[in-house]
């Protein structure tokens, strides 16, 4: 897939995560150069699978950075035509802080784990690309922002222009969603007050191979359900999408300047009550919970949710094949046997 004619440095941020260690080497397979972000340059867990790939000798440089510390986001970005912001903390697990809008501006101590490097982090990214002259931002929100979103007509296919109710998630103390909505939202104000390129993906769950040692959030959900955990993730789920497929879009609405907006990513949209069925029925031999057949209460089912992904030439991968390629990976790497 490589692309001689790209050779532009570009900065992904979270490059060390699940879904940036697939677009870093996706993005080197195409000839460019990348600069990648780390939380800590000194943890082999970090780097060491980004720089064993291919063409990593030679276009590959790792920086470290806190969301919160803006110099440290100004030294990655410099000399990057395009920005690719995937660093978020994607926590879907409860998050236990009743205080946590007592804090003006920002944060309490969840918030700072979750809400302010969402939010912060992105204005400071989007800064910095603003101030060095970036061409494009490509910003990684997620289904998180288009829902939960329980006033959505209940005849009407969710959609791009469908936004998660941030009232919902703070009464019902969904903390990721409202991070990642909020996150949403101040970017494109900053990309309209201030005049910057930004574009949005918005993938489902991602599954797929790991690249990094560790188990990201939504790799974690395939690795319980597998166990017999029960939890339906009502307000977390939409569909699922293969991790290539998510990097690919990225790379997609990056290098198509016909793309504007946000991008809904997912094979289909479905329940997670359909994902759970489809593990059981590929892999009878673990212990997969039978769930209600309707685990995200009005949504609606559409196989071309991702149309506008689609009409830029996506394909994607289907849910059977995103599990097997999971389910393999999972083993593969000793999470399950
Ligand atoms: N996985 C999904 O199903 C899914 C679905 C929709 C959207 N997304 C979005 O996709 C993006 C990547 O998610 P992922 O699944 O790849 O998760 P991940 O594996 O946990 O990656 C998150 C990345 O962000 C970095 N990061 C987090 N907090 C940071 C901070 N304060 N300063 C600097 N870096 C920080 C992490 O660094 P460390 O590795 O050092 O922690 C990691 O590289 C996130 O924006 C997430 O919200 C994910």
């Amino acid at each position: 897939m490589s692309n001689e004619g790209l050779k532009e440095v570009v900065c992904v941020t979270g490059g060390s995560g699940f879904i940036g260690s697939w677009l870093v080497r996706l993005l080197l397979d195409r000839g460019y150069t990348v600069h990648a972000t780390v939380k800590d340059l000194h943890d082999d867990r970090e780097t060491k699978h980004l720089e064993a790939l291919e063409g990593a000798e030679s276009r590959l440089r790792l920086f470290q950075i806190d969301l919160l510390d803006y110099d440290s986001i100004v030294a990655v970005v410099t000399g990057a035509a395009g920005v690719f912001h995937l660093a978020s903390p994607c926590i879907v697990d409860q998050v236990q802080d009743p205080e946590v809008f007592n804090y003006s501006p920002y944060f309490s101590k969840d918030e700072k784990e979750l809400l302010a490097p969402a939010i912060k982090g992105t204005i400071n990214v989007l800064t910095a690309a603003k101030e060095l002259g970036v061409r494009r931002v490509v910003v990684t929100s997620s289904i998180s922002a288009i829902t939960p979103s329980p006033s959505w007509p209940a005849d009407v296919v969710k959609r791009e222009d469908c936004w998660t109710d941030a009232d919902y998630c703070k009464q019902k103390k969904v903390w990721y969603p409202l991070s990642k909505t909020l996150a949403e939202k101040a970017a494109w104000e900053f990309a309209k007050e201030k005049n910057l390129d930004v574009v949005v993906v918005n993938p489902g769950t991602v599954m797929g191979p790991i690249l990094p040692p560790t188990i990201n959030a939504s790799m974690l959900m395939l690795l319980r359900l597998v166990q017999g955990c029960t939890d339906i993730y009502e307000d977390h789920f939409m569909g699922s999408v293969h991790v290539k497929d998510v990097a690919l879009a990225h790379i997609l609405v990056y290098e198509n300047t016909s793309a504007t907006g946000r991008h809904l990513c997912v094979e289909a949209i479905s329940h997670y009550g359909d994902f759970a069925a489809k593990v059981a029925e590929l892999y009878p031999e673990y212990k997969v919970p039978r769930l209600p057949k309707d685990t995200q209460p009005g949504l609606l089912r559409a196989k071309n949710g991702a149309q506008k992904l689609m009409d830029l030439g996506m394909q994607f991968i289907s849910m059977e094949q995103i599990i097997k390629d999971s389910v393999e990976s999972l083993r593969s790497k000793g999470f399950i046997s």
